[in-house]
């Protein structure tokens, strides 16, 4: 084909070059037929179905009469005509239960039952309003019967290319929510509004095309829209991630279900690392050791794995990882699975390469644990607030620094708001919420979050470190070039007491070198 022809072809088709399309008008219904029956016993109601009405409950009461809009999300392009693996929104996970790549595209709408004060809407069965607000409605793109073009010709939905594809029927049986078309959004959105007092909130930045759509029903029903709505769909936002702060026996359990598969995965990459410390990029032979765990157990990391030998720890996001392991190092490893339900551990551990550590390894191993210690050790203090974790493990560290001769001004002054001068070795927060989300809720107001005191369900990592940079002259010679971190998820039980879920995974400078020895005796 010469030049010209090519000029006129509109650039965004080209991306169809390699498509060899039938013409035969007769082919969709040659390749959809004679296919043995559908096999849909395998479809059951999901582990998270029987939770899910008591989270509408908790949210619904925030927002009676409204309908909430939560779109799952489209699939991105990475480059040309191929997509990103599919990761729903967070709030659309939990509120559906749906987890791995599902459901590209949806949209959850959580419908008012009743008007804003309460009063059931006429048209709504009273035997739904004696204990719920709002109902779930999943729209959806259901699978195209065989005999559409969809089913072989379309890379994003049809089976031939992305495997079998639910069914309204099936995704009810999966989520316990009422299902629809996808098609159908659009008049679902605009249905009632303004009026019975039905209003309508949606989550921005998700989903353009859904996001369009909200604003035409708002405009066209003459509720505020654009601008005029923004404070109120981040009042949703908000509220959908305050929901998630304590966690429900369901969550609390595949949390624990991370934790356990991690404590795996880390084991495996200990199982490899006298390989690693002989290669010239022996941090991806440990981080390509947990991403085989965590896809093998888990829908994947929770987070880009972080491997950082020798000075590569002390650079916090180090997930290039394309160093050397080198005996006499120590390693830090940043690595958590995520699994299928999308709940992620966020584990950190940090070994000497050689199995052993070293006196000064030793000496900054001791006091980033006696930080972890204080910081669990608060969390048991009746009325602990979230804040007091961070300042419990930061008053230790700065208690070695100063001991250590490295803190330039007194321990107070450091600890001063206008001090802070141990920052320069513990730069970041020593606790996050972890649930759905690595870094969990992180849409709830400083209220729900850093003030808040502690409660049954909450979930949130205890993770002090120092970071010793090979070029700081303010420290001895014989600091830098390391970091430690030492990093545990817990949970607040029933009874109030904080435990590590991530109880298992070896942390003491003894436990630490008898486990690697352990693997190392195992593997034979
Ligand atoms: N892995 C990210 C963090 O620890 O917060
Ligand atoms: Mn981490
Ligand atoms: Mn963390």
């Amino acid at each position: 084909m010469g030049g010209n022809d090519n000029m006129e072809q509109a650039l965004e088709d080209r991306v169809n070059n390699r498509s060899r399309r039938v013409e035969n008008p007769n082919f969709a219904q040659y390749i959809g037929s004679n296919w043995l029956p559908r096999q849909n016993d395998d479809v059951v109601r999901g582990p998270a179905a029987d939770y899910l009405p008591e989270r509408y409950r908790k949210l619904g009461e925030q927002f009676l009469g409204e309908r909430l809009v939560i779109p799952a999300g489209p699939l991105k392009v990475r480059s040309n005509d191929t997509d990103y693996r599919f990761r729903a929104h967070s709030a659309f996970a939990h509120l559906t239960g749906l987890g791995g790549e599902d459901e590209p595209d949806a949209v959850l709408v959580c419908e008012p039952l009743t008007d804003r004060q309460g009063t059931p809407l006429p048209e709504v069965n009273k035997h739904e309003t004696e204990d719920a607000t709002h109902r779930g409605v999943l729209y959806f793109k259901p699978r195209a019967p065989r005999g559409s073009d969809e089913f072989y010709a379309d890379s994003r939905y049809g089976e031939f290319w992305v495997g079998p594809r639910p069914s309204l029927e099936e995704m009810e049986t999966l989520t316990g929510l009422h299902c629809a078309d996808i098609d159908t959004l659009g008049d679902a959105l605009a249905k009632n509004l303004g009026q019975g007092h039905v209003q309508l909130r949606i989550v921005r930045n998700v989903d353009v095309t859904v996001e369009k759509m909200a604003q035409q029903a708002r405009k066209d029903a003459g509720l505020p829209y654009g601008d005029d709505a923004k404070t109120a769909d981040e009042k949703l936002e908000e509220a959908l991630s305050t929901l998630r702060l304590c966690k429900d026996a369901y969550e609390i359990s595949e949390l624990q279900h991370s934790v356990d598969v991690t404590k795996i995965g880390f084991e495996e990459m200990l199982q490899v690392l006298p390989e690693a410390a002989g290669h010239h990029r022996g941090e991806r032979v440990l981080e390509g050791a947990f991403a085989a765990r965590a896809r093998i157990d888990g829908n994947g990391l929770g987070y880009d794995t972080i491997v950082g030998a020798g000075n590569h720890a002390c650079t916090l996001h180090w997930i290039t990882n394309d160093g050397p392991v080198n005996e006499g190092d120590m390693v830090l490893i940043d690595a958590g699975v995520e699994a299928d339900s999308l709940y992620t551990a966020d584990i950190t551990r940090t070994f000497p390469v050689n199995g052993r550590f070293n006196p000064v390894q030793r000496k900054v191993y001791q006091a980033v644990l006696d930080a972890c210690e204080a910081a669990l050790a608060q969390a048991n203090t009746q009325g602990c607030k979230f804040r007091d974790l961070h300042d419990a493990a930061v008053k230790v560290l700065v208690d070695y620094l100063d001991e250590w001769g490295i803190l330039p001004v007194s321990k107070e002054e450091s600890l001063s708001p206008n001090g802070q001068h141990h920052r320069r070795w513990m730069p970041h927060g020593v606790s996050h919420h972890l649930g759905i989300d690595v870094h969990d809720c992180a849409q709830a107001s400083k209220e729900m979050y850093l003030d808040a005191t502690l409660e049954p369900g909450m979930c949130f990592t205890i993770e002090p470190g120092l970071y010793f940079h090979k070029d700081d002259a303010m420290i001895p010679k014989e600091f830098r070039g390391m970091g430690v971190r030492i990093e545990d998820d817990v949970i607040i039980t029933e009874s109030g007491a904080a435990v590590r879920l991530s109880e298992d995974i070896p942390r003491t400078i003894d436990d630490v070198e008898a486990w690697m020895a352990e693997v190392q005796r195992r593997k034979g």
